[in-house]
């Protein structure tokens, strides 16, 4: 007979398989705090569907995809009918690279040909490119959200540190959870386009509505692909609201090539860097370095410098904090704390109407009480260490389990 086990035996798998349906339940893939609280990287890069993106994506243009205005996009054609005077039209579109005919005066302004921040055009205001505080670091990140984020996250966390979040819009409609996680840490947020495509403002606007959609906030600030901005896309970003963030120091993270950018490279642009914040330069005014939240690279560079960066910066802050930007947003029942707040240990004063969150910048926090995820409140705040030896003991247990009803089995089928 082949289901003659030993009663012990099936009330110990009917156990098991109860408790595996109980933890797979836990992992909870349909709000912030469940998406927030997986640990394993695998996991938390597998795709999920969360409706309120998925249902919009037919009013946006295909994600990875150079954008373009949708012909039925009412809004859209309004807002750029209502600009489209105020961009200049004597401003060629770029290519890259700069081609020998650029004119050597750099007339438009064009970032990648010089590194040009301060707009030709008398109507912009300049890009910034450094933190205007005294050793000051304006800290943030390119190209999130990263799926595989949350370790990088959990770490900001540890140190109570708020930075500042370049998204790229796809990358939040494709994981719309983890761009919630950084305004609900109390990041600053803002838009990446990704490619400097033929229709910047259909970049812009459809990076600002996806953002708008998935994390409920419209940035009023964005940083090029790459840095390529001349003054005709500066005039497009500035009449959509958004002030131009650029870097005057790139740690070329997101670059490795293995052969003229190796890992070496990026430790020792940072190296340098540090160097020169300890020599004094940014005694006067901060600075801006470019580092992204691309990959597990990026973020582990990161979590590895960050210690030398708190040592030689007085201040590391989001650049909207660096400018005193207390609303970051279109909406303005969200505000970020001043430089004067920040640094006196108020890392956050959203939303409005709630008493400011006062931390010391010294003690590691826990995870808030307000996670609701199952798994955080059947097990208090689990370290990752616990939930990893956790789930090997019960895998485990799975195993042998499952290797001792295949004997029973064999045995069953060959034996008796
Ligand atoms: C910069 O500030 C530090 C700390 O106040 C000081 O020790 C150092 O001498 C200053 N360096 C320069 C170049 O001003
Ligand atoms: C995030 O980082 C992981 C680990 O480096 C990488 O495999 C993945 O492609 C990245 N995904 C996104 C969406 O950035
Ligand atoms: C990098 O990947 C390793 C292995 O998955 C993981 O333990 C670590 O937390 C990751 N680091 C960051 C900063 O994401
Ligand atoms: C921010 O505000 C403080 C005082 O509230 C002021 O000293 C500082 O100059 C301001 N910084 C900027 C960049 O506006
Ligand atoms: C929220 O606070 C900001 C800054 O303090 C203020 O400008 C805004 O009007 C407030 N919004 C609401 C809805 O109270
Ligand atoms: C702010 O208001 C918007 C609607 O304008 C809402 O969707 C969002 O949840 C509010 N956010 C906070 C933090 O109150």
């Amino acid at each position: 007979m082949v289901f003659s086990f030993p009663f012990g035996t099936q009330l110990g798998l009917l156990v098991l398989l109860l408790a595996h349906s109980v933890i797979a339940a836990t992992v909870d893939r349909t709000s912030e705090q469940g998406e927030a609280a997986i640990v394993d990287p695998t996991q938390e890069c597998t795709p999920y569907n969360y409706a309120p993106v998925t249902n919009q994506l037919p009013s946006f243009p295909q994600v990875w995809e150079s954008a373009s205005i949708l012909p039925d996009d009412s809004a859209a054609l309004a807002m750029w009918n209502s600009i489209s005077a105020n961009i200049p039209t004597n401003i060629a579109k770029k290519t890259q690279p700069p081609p020998s005919s650029y004119p050597s005066d750099d007339p438009d302004c064009w970032w990648t040909y010089g590194q040009c921040v301060t707009p030709k055009l008398s109507s912009l205001p300049p890009d910034i490119a450094a933190a205007p505080e005294p050793s000051t670091l304006g800290y943030g990140f390119d190209d999130g959200p990263n799926c595989s984020h949350n370790a990088f996250y959990d770490f900001l966390q540890s140190q109570n540190q708020k930075a500042t979040f370049y998204f790229i819009g796809s990358n939040v409609a494709d994981f719309p959870l983890e761009a919630q996680r950084a305004l609900a840490d109390g990041h600053e947020i803002c838009a990446l386009t990704t490619f400097a495509s033929e229709d910047a403002f259909a970049e812009l606007w459809y990076s600002m509505q996806m953002i708008k959609l998935a994390v409920g906030v419209t940035p009023t600030c964005w940083r090029p692909p790459y840095g390529d901005v001349d003054d005709r896309i500066r005039a497009i970003a500035h009449a959509l609201g958004l002030q131009t963030i650029m870097w005057e120091y790139d740690t070329a993270d997101a670059s490795v090539d293995g052969m003229t950018i190796t890992d070496q490279t990026v430790v020792n642009n940072y190296n340098d860097f540090i160097q020169k914040a300890g020599s004094g330069i940014f005694n006067l005014t901060g600075a801006i370095l470019l580092t992204h939240e691309l990959n597990n690279f990026t973020m582990s560079e990161a979590v590895a410098f960050y210690p030398q960066l708190k040592n030689v910066f007085q201040h590391l802050v989001p650049v909207g904090v660096s400018l005193n930007k207390t609303q970051p947003y279109v909406e303005t029942n969200y505000s970020l704390p001043t430089f004067a707040q920040y640094i006196s240990g108020t890392s956050r004063v959203s939303p409005n109407n709630t008493t400011p969150v006062v931390q010391s910048s010294t003690t590691p926090t826990s995870p808030s009480p307000s996670v609701s995820s199952t798994f955080s409140s059947s097990i208090s705040y689990p370290t990752n260490t616990a939930i990893r030896r956790l789930s090997c003991g019960y895998h485990s247990l799975l195993l042998a389990t499952f290797f001792v009803s295949l004997s029973f089995c064999l045995q069953a089928l060959f034996i008796d």
